[in-house]
């Protein structure tokens, strides 16, 4: 099979490597992939949002599926686009109805009030409603939760302790803070709880396949402390997501969204990442996403026993229900360097030096670009991430912690408590 991923980050360099280990992958191509991609397949130079541009690249190098890593390019209506174009092509993503669920949401909201899953409490409101968003922030306890409807590139979720500053945010939401993506304001109940992410692959047809669960650390800083990022690392298994737990997950949130989307008429085919939280015991959904985590996929990818491309034609194809979905025993855990500065400004073009090529460890390049001269230069604000199995999480993160120590650029930064907190 002649398959095309789209995306640049560390997500994309950990698929990238799962697709090239499948006797199943005939030619791989990551567009347009970063400076480690290349070590698994051939980098493309076109963006993942230039749908006419991949379009010509299906057509002239014969495609047989291609793979969305990224939220843009399906919330935009990447799938619909190429099938419209390409009769027998397989695109892993859902359309553009499914893709509502991370591009809206209000949409999300309403989706699972409509099939019963368990979410916070929760109004949408706009600017002609704005003395209702008063009375529904009173009725509240405090901190207050006000989300963007729309994609913020992460950044549309404010979590606030004060009445009154909650009030002003609201206006400075509705009012353009996140351009149109904050025309409309999710206003929730703060749930208390340790999050996890759970990641479903989906065929359409009432078939899936959970895969290997994973924690990851948002805050730049030790303890959970400072500002969000994409991701500092992660984690899997996750220790307190035992069997009684991941049934619950199963039950709840898993069973209700897939026929959800089945009465809908959704034709979903592609990653669904449930962004849970462990509330007493009990998983609630804080969000869901239409794709992997990033930097999630650096320990679930590894820890995937199965065929992945196997996988994703079934997804693609409807008929997901008859290919297993293993995973190894291995615990696997993933530290990310970052450029000094991030997620705030910092510079581009640090060259990488030290040991890229570590025993033991994987190294997913995140932000990294080879120069023409073959030089590591670094790219973006995660740069890359250090994966390591191990007999537990301990161990792997020993690992990875000693291949990160050996990796050098001028500002680099990394925490160094990622799994702590859940006892490794
Ligand atoms: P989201 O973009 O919806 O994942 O939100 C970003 C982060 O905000 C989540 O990962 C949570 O840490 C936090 N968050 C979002 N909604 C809630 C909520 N209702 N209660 C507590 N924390 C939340
Ligand atoms: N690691 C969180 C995300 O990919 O959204």
């Amino acid at each position: 099979m002649k398959i095309l991923l789209l995306g640049s980050g560390g997500r994309e360099c950990a698929i990238a490597r799962k697709i090239s280990e499948s006797p199943r992958c005939e030619a791989l191509w990551i567009a347009p992939g970063n400076g480690g991609t290349d070590q698994y397949g051939k980098n493309v130079a076109l963006s993942p949002m230039d749908f006419a541009g991949i379009s010509e690249f299906v057509k002239d190098n014969k495609v047989d599926m291609v793979v969305v890593g990224n939220e843009d390019p399906l919330v935009a209506g990447i799938r619909n686009y190429l099938e419209s174009l390409h009769k027998h092509l397989l695109v892993v993503g859902p359309d553009l109805n499914g893709a509502q669920l991370e591009g809206s949401k209000d949409f999300a909201k309403h989706f699972m009030e409509r099939h019963g899953i368990p979410t916070a409490r929760y109004n949408s409101y706009t600017a002609d409603n704005i003395d209702m968003a008063d009375d529904f922030l009173e009725s509240l306890k405090p901190p207050y939760v006000l989300k963007a409807d729309g994609l913020a590139a992460g950044k549309g979720v404010l979590i606030i302790d004060d009445l009154d500053e909650a009030k002003k945010s609201l206006r400075e939401m509705l009012g353009g803070m996140f351009g149109k993506s904050s025309a409309t304001v999710v206003i929730e109940e703060f749930l208390k709880g340790i999050e996890l992410s759970v990641f479903v692959l989906t065929d359409g047809n009432g078939g899936y396949r959970i895969l290997p669960e994973a924690k990851d650390y948002k805050r730049i800083g030790e303890g959970d402390t400072g500002l969000n990022t994409g991701g500092m690392g992660a984690v899997s298994p996750v220790p307190f997501a035992d069997k009684e737990f991941m049934q619950k997950v199963e039950d709840r949130i898993v069973k209700p969204t897939i026929q959800g989307l089945i009465n809908e008429n959704i034709d979903y085919r592609g990653f669904i990442f449930l962004g849970l939280i462990n509330v007493d015991g009990d998983p609630m959904v804080i969000e869901y996403n239409v794709r992997m985590g990033d930097p999630e996929t650096e320990v679930v990818m590894p820890r995937l026993a199965s065929d992945l491309v196997d996988l994703m034609e079934g997804a693609a194809k409807g008929n997901l229900a008859d290919i297993p979905a293993e995973a190894r025993p291995e615990a696997a855990a993933t530290v990310m360097v970052v450029s000094g500065g991030y997620p705030g400004s910092y510079k581009k073009g640090i060259e990488i030096s030290g040991e890229l090529n570590p025993e033991g460890t994987i190294l997913f390049h995140a932000g990294t670009k080879k120069l023409p001269d073959g030089t590591l230069v670094t790219s973006g604000g995660r740069v890359i991430a250090a994966t390591s199995y191990g007999k537990d999480l301990t161990e792997a993160l020993g690992k990875s912690y000693k291949a990160v120590e050996d990796i050098n650029f001028d500002g680099k930064y990394y925490r160094r408590d990622i799994g702590k907190d859940v006892g490794a």
